[in-house]
């Protein structure tokens, strides 16, 4: 089993929207037994929360269902002793998950989900659609499903 951990700030826009979309291609591969996917925030202030309403139905309208997820903070040591692999959505998020691992123990297996992009190779941050209007959450799950399939042949390579 191959652990997946999705981590941006909040955790009601990005990687709510990154598990979600991730999810829905380890399913369609019929690999759900072999590969688990999860997500959290570095900030704790929506901690029980849904993700926002508007990544819930611009995610829904290409068939992900993510209202069923709930927010929640990262906790260090043990989600980064427990994931095999920690992607991040911005630079901001991949500074602050390696200061949470302060031994630098798991540095290898902490770094940008967007090094997986191979169409929007270019990119290489989630931008926070927070205070944006449709199309702001539309450009993230372009980019979402871009890096989801690359992450996913990744891991595929690397299942036993
Ligand atoms: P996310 O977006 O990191 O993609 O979940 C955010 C949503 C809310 C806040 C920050 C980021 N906030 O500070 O409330």
């Amino acid at each position: 089993m191959k652990k997946v951990l999705f981590v941006c700030l909040g955790n009601i826009c990005r990687s709510p929207a990154a598990e979600g979309v991730f999810r829905a291609l380890v399913e369609k591969e019929g690999l759900a037994k072999q590969i688990h996917a999860d997500s959290a925030g570095t900030g704790g202030w929506h901690e029980g929360e849904p993700p926002d309403g508007r990544m819930i139905a611009h995610a829904k309208g290409r068939g992900y269902d993510l209202s069923t997820l709930v927010a929640r903070q990262i906790s260090a040591p043990e989600d980064l002793k427990n994931f095999d692999y920690i992607l991040t959505m911005d630079n901001s998020n991949l500074k602050n998950v390696h200061a949470l691992d302060t031994k630098g123990e798991h540095h290898a297996k902490i770094g940008p989900l967007l090094a997986y992009c191979r169409t929007h190779a270019q990119v290489h941050e989630v931008p926070d659609p927070y205070y944006q209007d449709g199309n702001g959450f539309e450009y993230v799950l372009d980019l979402l499903e871009d890096a989801c399939q690359g992450l996913l042949e990744k891991i595929k390579r690397d299942l036993p």
